[in-house]
C-alpha cells in the first residue's frame, strides 16, 4: 500500500519534535514537505529548529519558511514552555540548511499539492496563518486536499486564554478561515491532548530507545507542557496519533467556530456539539482518547525512530 503524503505545518517546539520523528519513521506516511510559522518561538527560531531536527534525524525533506506574524493578532511566542530556543534541554547539530527551500511556505505548499498524484493531507500543529493564506490566495489547492488533521482548538478549556487553546489564540482569524474553508478538517485539541502523556516510568523506558529517545527524555526535563512527575503532554502527537491510530479516539461530527470577538474568549473554538447554532457540520472534534493505549502508541512510535 502507498504511504500516505503529506504536509507538516509546525513550528517546533518540543512536542513538535515528537510528532515530527514519528511521523518521518512511521511506516504509512510519506512527508512531502515541512513548513514553519511562527508560535512557540519566532519565525527564524521555529524554521533553524525544524532544519536542525532533519539533520538529527538524517531525513532530506524539504523545509519551506512561513509567516512571521499571525493575520491580524499581535505575536505572543510560548517560550516559556518550550524554552527560549524553543527546543531547550538537548545540544542539537547544525542545522540542514541545504534543505531550506526559497518559496515562501504558501506557494510551496501550492506546488507540493498541485503537483501530488494523490490528494495531500495538511498536518498543522502550529498557529494555522499559513493554511489560511494558502487557502485565500489559492482556492484550487482545496481540489487535491484529502482533509486538514490538526492539533488545536478546545471543546471545554483553554491553555492560552480561559477558553482558547494556543495555536487557535495565537491566530484566531487564521483558524476561521480554515474552519470555514470547506476543506474536511478533523480537530485533535486540548482534550485528547491533556490525556496523551508521558508518565515518568515511559520517559525512563524512552532514555534508552536509541538517539532519538535519549533527545526526546532531555527535551522532557525542559518540557513545561504539563510536569515531568504527573505527566508531560504530547498535544502535537495526537495529530500524528489520528492518522496512525485513529481507533485511540472517540470522534464526533459536528459545527466548530471560532470567536474572534469575545473580550475575555476570543481564540474559543466553539465546539456545538449540541446544535444550537443550527449549523452544517464542518468537523470531526476528537472528543476523547484512550490515554493507555496512547502512552503505549507513543513509545512503541518512538522505539521505531533511530
Ligand atoms: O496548545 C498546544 C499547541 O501549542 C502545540 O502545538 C504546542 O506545540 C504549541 O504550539
Ligand atoms: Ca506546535
Amino acid at each position: 500500500m502507498s504511504k500516505r503524503p503529506i504536509i507538516i505545518d509546525t513550528d517546533p517546539g518540543i512536542d513538535d519534535a515528537l510528532a515530527i520523528a514519528i511521523a518521518l519513521f512511521s511506516e504509512e506516511l510519506d512527508v512531502k514537505l515541512i513548513t514553519t510559522v511562527a508560535g512557540n518561538v519566532s519565525l527564524d527560531l521555529v524554521t533553524e529548529n525544524a532544519l536542525k531536527l532533519l539533520k538529527f534525524y538524517e531525513k532530506d525533506v524539504p523545509v519551506a519558511k512561513g509567516c512571521a506574524q499571525p493575520l491580524l493578532a499581535e505575536f505572543v511566542d510560548a517560550s516559556d514552555i518550550h524554552g527560549k530556543s524553543g527546543m531547550e534541554g538537548y545540544d542539537f547539530p547544525e542545522p540542514k540548511t541545504e534543505l531550506l527551500l526559497q518559496e515562501h511556505a504558501v506557494n510551496a505548499m501550492r506546488r507540493v499539492i498541485m503537483e501530488s498524484d494523490e490528494p495531500i493531507t495538511i498536518v498543522p500543529i502550529a498557529a494555522m496563518t499559513n493554511i489560511a493564506l494558502l487557502f485565500a490566495l489559492y482556492p484550487e489547492v482545496k481540489s487535491n486536499i484529502r482533509e486538514i488533521v490538526m492539533m488545536g482548538g478546545s471543546v471545554t478549556r483553554g491553555n492560552k486564554g480561559v477558553m482558547s487553546e494556543f495555536n487557535v489564540a495565537t491566530d484566531p482569524e487564521a483558524a476561521a478561515m480554515v474552519f470555514n474553508s470547506g476543506v474536511p478538517i478533523v480537530m485533535a485539541g486540548l482534550d485528547v491532548g491533556w490525556k496523551a502523556l508521558v508518565m515518568p516510568q515511559d520517559s525512563e523506558e524512552i532514555k534508552k530507545m536509541g538517539k532519538v529517545g535519549d533527545m526526546a527524555y532531555h527535551l522532557f526535563k525542559h518540557y513545561r507542557g504539563g510536569s515531568f512527575n504527573t505527566g508531560l503532554k504530547m498535544y502535537d502527537s495526537c495529530a500524528i496519533a489520528y492518522l496512525l491510530c485513529p481507533e485511540l479516539y472517540t470522534v464526533e461530527e459536528t459545527y466548530v467556530g471560532v470567536e474572534l470577538n469575545g473580550t475575555m474568549t476570543t481564540g474559543c473554538t466553539v465546539v456545538d456539539l449540541k446544535g444550537y447554532l443550527k449549523k452544517k457540520p464542518n468537523a470531526k472534534v476528537c472528543t476523547d482518547i484512550d490515554g493507555e493505549k496512547f502512552r503505549e502508541w507513543f513509545k512503541q512510535s518512538i522505539s521505531r525512530c533511530i
